[in-house]
This record gives structure tokens, C-alpha cells and sequence, in this order.
């Protein structure tokens, strides 16, 4: 797909999310997913532990995933209705396609979690990177689904494993303004002792 530097190099440029809210069709496809997936686990990994799992939620597992949601909130949260629960339900059911990373660290291998979470964060940024480079937008959410105990439990998320994110994928449904960046002089300095 990418034949030269300037062209990878404006890939890396003009990515940037969308709102998972505001994607419709089409999404990626079975194997337009699978691609995207496989591109991602091209990340660099200390001592090839592979410490994250995906799990793509299909279309007609939305709804399941939608309950689970609110059933996990209102045992969170007694007494809850409304729009707590509708918004559950919209996050459930936005995008065309939604894929659960997981970060899955090793206890027992001498690579700091530190390193192997990092390690699934970039699993993350290489979603974003894939999904673009095949003409789709992504979003990384995470928020109470994210933390969520029971949520957690229900996508085999075992100790010490935490949910990074949940990407939606799509097509951009509306424009994607530019957000501000930082300044490169504000993050960026020259070392000098
Ligand atoms: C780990 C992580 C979690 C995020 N969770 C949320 C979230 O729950 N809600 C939200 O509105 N944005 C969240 N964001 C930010 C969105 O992904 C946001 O759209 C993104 O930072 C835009 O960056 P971009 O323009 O470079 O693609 C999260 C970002 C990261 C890295």
C-alpha cells in the first residue's frame, strides 16, 4: 500500500480518530478486520511474550455486549435507570466494528509490567495506524467499561490483566477538524549538561 517515504509519511500525518459515535458504514470487513488486527500485533514486544489479547465484538453481539453493560452498571450502581442506561446502550451499539484489547502481562518473566503494558499500548496505536491505512477512522475509549470488574470478567480479563481499550472502527460520518498538538519546543529539548 505504501510505495514510498512520502507516503507513509503522510499516513503518519493526517491519522487522527473520529468519533466513535459519529461512524457509519461501511466498516472493515472479516478480513479488512482480521488485516487490520494482524498489522497491529507487529509490535515491538520485550522478550516476545505477547502480553495482550483482542477480542472483536461482532454485529450481532452488540446487543449481548450492550447488556452485559448495563447489567454490570446497575450491579455497580443500585438503583440506576435512564440515561445512564441508554448512554450504555449507545456506546454498545456505536461504530460498524469493535475490537477489546486486553493487556495481559507475564508475572513470572524478568520484562517489568511496565514494559509489557507499553508494549500493549503500542498493540493500540497500531490499531489506529492499520485502521487508517485501510480508509477507516478509529477510537480508542476506554471510561467505566474499562474498569469495570464484571465488565473485565466477562472478556476473560484475569488478574493484573486491564482492559486498554475499547476501538471503534468505521467510517468518518463527519469531518475530522484537526485538534490542537503540542508544541513541539514545549515536549521536545536538546540535552546539555
Ligand atoms: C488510553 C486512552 C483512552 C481514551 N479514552 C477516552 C475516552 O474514554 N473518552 C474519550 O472521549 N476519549 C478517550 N481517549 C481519547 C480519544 O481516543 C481521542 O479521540 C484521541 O486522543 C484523539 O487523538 P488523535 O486525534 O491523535 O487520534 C482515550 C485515549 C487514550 C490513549
Amino acid at each position: 500500500m505504501f510505495n514510498d517515504t512520502s507516503t507513509l509519511r503522510s499516513h503518519l500525518a493526517t491519522r487522527r480518530s473520529g468519533k466513535a459515535r459519529d461512524m457509519i458504514a461501511p466498516g472493515p470487513d472479516a478480513n479488512e478486520l482480521r488485516d487490520i488486527i494482524a498489522l497491529a500485533l507487529r509490535t515491538p514486544d520485550h522478550g516476545k511474550l505477547a502480553p495482550w489479547r483482542i477480542v472483536t465484538i461482532a454485529a450481532n453481539q452488540r446487543e449481548a455486549f450492550a447488556t452485559l453493560l448495563k447489567n454490570a452498571w446497575v450491579a455497580e450502581n443500585p438503583g440506576a435507570a435512564g440515561m445512564d442506561l441508554s448512554a450504555l446502550d449507545q456506546f454498545a451499539h456505536q461504530a460498524p466494528s469493535l475490537a477489546v484489547l486486553i493487556s495481559t502481562p507475564v508475572r513470572d518473566s524478568k520484562v517489568p509490567i511496565w514494559e509489557q503494558q507499553m508494549s500493549a499500548g503500542a498493540v493500540g496505536m497500531n490499531l489506529l495506524h492499520a485502521a487508517h491505512a485501510h480508509g477507516f477512522v478509529g477510537s480508542w475509549l476506554t471510561g467505566w467499561a474499562a474498569y469495570s470488574p464484571a465488565v473485565a470478567q466477562a472478556f476473560g480479563v484475569g488478574n493484573g490483566d486491564t482492559i486498554v481499550g475499547y476501538f471503534f472502527l468505521g467510517t468518518a460520518g463527519a469531518d475530522l477538524s484537526e485538534r490542537p498538538r503540542p508544541e513541539y519546543d514545549d515536549i521536545v529539548s536538546t540535552w546539555d549538561i
